[in-house]
């Protein structure tokens, strides 16, 4: 997850965050980020996974509450996973699991990042999507519960989260749903913030945000480069906006993630041709970024086959792909198959 590294203080030194709602969190921002800085999160979570270090693919382990190590993990300045695979908490894991993480404590270097971004004052209504750390946070930073309403897709994280931020004596609006359709019942927000990444934006947090409004959210591609927009709402209904650099990262809204690959295609099935774009140039997170856009559908993938790496482009539901590899000499190799020409596509986007 994007932002900057680093290791907070020890826990001990723990300050906790808050103060009178409605004092101004724009004036506050820089005492915020010293306290954060300073001290860590706001609270704990009750417990979360670790990166296990080591070769091959990304394993997480847990670390509980009667670890010696945990209270300072929570207060790390790193993403820590709390949820795997949709169901998985870090009590259900002996060792290690190397499943995909489904909802983690973000990053709190980019959680306050982002509430600057974010551009809150006095009295503004905010709108939040997917639940945890960033709303106790939102509560904390003197905007007062009552102004904040966060919306959350899965009813375990939500229930957990509420339990932290109750215990925290924080009590926002939590609702359990697809944020994705925002909460018109509380609309409309001074604010709209999302904390997973989304494809498109979703218009209804257009009309859910007042005009003048700001909606800050990460837009992500299925090649996963992703970064961080910020939309002003005009009175037309359009949001303008731009994008604010960092290469931010957040796991996909769950409807927005991709399908599985299924049954790979036949890459013997066509034609090899020389190419002068290897794979290689989607090594780079803005190409990927704009390759993304010339191929919204296409997964990458690579595959050891035949002694030699297939990276393969692989839109799963038109059934088209594209897959490269280098010859003996070094050279790029390409083979495409299905309705559209992956490679192509994506070529004539970078070049
Ligand atoms: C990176 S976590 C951030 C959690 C929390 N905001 C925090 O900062 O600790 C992303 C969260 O978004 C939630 N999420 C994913 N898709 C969602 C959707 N469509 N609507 C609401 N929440 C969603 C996930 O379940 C997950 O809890």
């Amino acid at each position: 997850m994007g932002g900057p590294g680093g290791s907070f203080a020890e826990p001990d030194d723990l300050l906790v965050l808050g103060g009178e709602p409605g004092q101004g969190l724009a004036a506050e921002v820089g005492e915020l980020r010293d306290c954060l800085l300073r001290c860590g999160q706001p609270f704990p979570e009750l417990a979360v996974l670790e990166r296990a270090e080591g070769p091959g693919p990304t394993a997480w382990r847990p670390v509980m509450p009667d670890d010696p190590r945990w209270l300072e993990r929570c207060y790390d300045d790193e993403s820590l996973v709390t949820q795997i695979a949709g169901t998985i908490v870090p009590r259900d894991v002996r060792g290690e699991i190397m499943r995909s993480p489904t909802s983690s404590r973000t990053l709190p270097s980019l959680v306050v990042r982002m509430l600057e971004d974010l551009q809150v004052d006095d009295g503004h209504k905010v709108q939040e999507i997917g639940t945890g750390y960033s709303t106790g946070l939102l509560c904390a930073a003197r905007l007062g519960e009552d102004l904040v309403t966060s919306k959350e897709v899965d009813q375990d994280v939500a229930a957990s989260a509420a339990v932290a931020l109750g215990a925290c004596g924080y009590f926002p609006e939590l609702v359990v749903g697809d944020g994705l359709v925002g909460h018109p019942e509380s609309a409309p927000y001074d604010r709209t913030i999302a904390t997973c990444a989304v494809r498109d934006l979703p218009y209804a947090w257009v009309e859910q945000t007042k005009p003048g409004g700001l909606i800050l959210a990460t837009l992500c591609g299925w090649m996963y480069a992703s970064e961080l927009a910020r939309l002003t709402v005009g009175k037309d209904g359009v949001a303008p906006g731009r994008f604010l650099g960092g290469r931010v990262a957040f796991m996909l809204a769950r409807p927005h993630l991709p399908p599985d690959l299924g049954t790979l295609p036949d890459l013997d099935d066509a034609d090899e041709q020389p190419t002068e774009i290897g794979a290689d140039v989607l090594d780079d997170w803005s190409t990927r970024f704009v390759a993304q856009l010339a191929a919204p559908r296409a997964q990458r993938v690579s595959l050891e086959l035949g002694g030699r790496t297939e990276h393969v482009l692989l839109g799963v539901d038109a059934g088209a792909w594209a897959a490269l590899a280098q010859d003996d000499r070094g050279a790029w190799t390409v083979r495409q198959g299905g309705p559209a020409r992956l490679r192509d596509d994506v070529a004539e986007h970078i070049a």
